[in-house]
């Protein structure tokens, strides 16, 4: 039987674990994922969130093992995307309860599920039910234009929704439990993947965060934070201010191994002047873990070889997600080989310089395989690189 977990004094995680996914609508997650839905009980028993469709199961069970779930009153519902609304229907029929989101919210909730019974909340209002007092917060974009945190007054509690999560699946439910490098590199590719391009609602967010006392960040993946909660916060503060490292990375796809020359040749003209490189090869490579590997980087580096006059797929393929994610404040430059006709390193360009990079390098191509001079002149665009890396200071805002 799948149990409830104590959160603290009447509250319980009542979530589902996702071992097997292992792409989240194009992220992909070697680890799961969890959906956390939480209960609060008292007087009145709120449920907070539920969770992915197949796993409703999952959520009665656990909400069984604390009281019967037709007893719930209210349904808060923080996040319209399907993960944690999905449920909503079947929750709504069994307990009857109303269920409260923010405007966007109603709007997106009644746009997924027509007939459900929502009412909506303003952004700063309160309720007080049974003993708790629960404060709504819009936080559009964290990570829809729905999305919104609940506090507990009484428990110092923050539902965070999206926000501090990680794509993490494990018996464990705290972030101190839990091996912290695995925790940390975990929640620095889901910021990656997925909070990056809100990097200015992050920091409007937790700015109104700090407005709050909190001794618990109640995430919707992954694992709670319960202690140190300053170590998560900054690091959010860290990457939404695009601080970034003495680091570049070098991406790129070969078709019959001229751009990998070239790739290992700029990679060493950069290190050389000091920054530390990290190649990545597409074909062998996810693109969630190039994002990642870009969080921290002053530069990308992209080499992608011509095929019928177009980026290799699998460049085509990054390039378009990374444009997305708009990384800011970091240096992109282009390279590859091409044989009959050349174009994919201008349409790679384009589509970096759409996407927010700083693309003050000019494209490097050679055409069939590089010669000696041509190795030459990978490194010499290397290390220019490198270079414009150490120049760019750390930020120190
Ligand atoms: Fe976990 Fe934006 O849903």
């Amino acid at each position: 039987m799948k149990e409830a977990v104590r959160v603290t004094d009447g509250i319980y995680w009542v979530g589902a674990i996702d071992w097997n996914v292992r792409n989240f609508h194009g992220y992909t997650t070697p680890r799961g994922t969890t959906y956390n839905a939480y209960l609060i009980t008292g007087e009145k028993n709120i449920l907070v969130d539920t969770v992915k469709k197949p796993f409703y199961g999952e959520l009665v069970e656990r909400i069984s093992s604390v009281i019967d779930p037709k007893r719930i009153d209210l349904i808060v519902s923080n996040h319209t995307e399907m993960d944690h609304s999905g449920a909503l229907p079947e929750m709504q029929k069994l307990t009857g309860a109303k269920i409260l989101a923010s405007r966007m919210g109603v709007e997106g909730l009644n746009k997924h599920y027509p007939g459900l019974d929502v009412e909506m909340v303003k952004d700063g209002s309160e309720i007080q039910l049974g003993g708790k007092t629960l404060k709504f917060i819009d936080t559009p974009m964290l990570h829809w234009p729905d999305s919104m945190f609940t506090y507990v007054e009484e428990d110092k509690l923050l539902f965070s929704m999206d926000a501090f999560g990680q794509h993490y699946a494990t018996t464990k439910r705290f972030a101190d439990e839990v091996d912290q490098d695995v925790l940390f590199q975990e929640a620095a590719k889901y910021y990656a993947n997925i909070i990056l391009p809100f990097n200015a609602r992050v920091l409007k967010t937790v700015e109104k965060a700090q407005e709050l006392d909190i001794q618990i960040l109640a995430t919707s993946h992954g694992a709670i934070w319960r202690k140190d909660l300053g170590k998560i916060v900054q690091l959010y503060t860290d990457w939404a201010n695009n601080r970034t490292k003495e680091k570049a990375i070098v991406v790129y796809d070969t078709m019959w191994g001229s751009t990998r020359i070239m790739a290992e040749d700029i990679a060493e003209g950069i290190a050389s002047e000091g920054p530390e490189v990290t190649i990545l090869k597409l074909t062998d490579t996810d693109r969630s873990m190039v994002m990642k590997e870009l969080l921290d980087s002053r530069a990308v580096v992209v080499g992608t070889p011509t095929l019928n006059n177009s980026m290799f797929p699998s460049v085509a393929d990054m390039v378009t997600y990374m444009k997305g994610l708009r990384p800011k404040d970091r240096l992109g430059a282009v390279f590859g080989s091409y044989g009959w006709s050349s174009g994919a390193v201008q349409a790679a360009r384009e589509l970096m310089k759409m996407g927010g990079l700083d693309m003050p390098f000019g494209e490097l191509t050679v055409q069939w395989v590089p010669s000696v001079e041509e190795r030459k002149q990978c490194r010499e665009y290397g290390r220019t690189i490198g270079r414009k890396v150490m120049e760019r200071k750390e930020k120190g805002d």
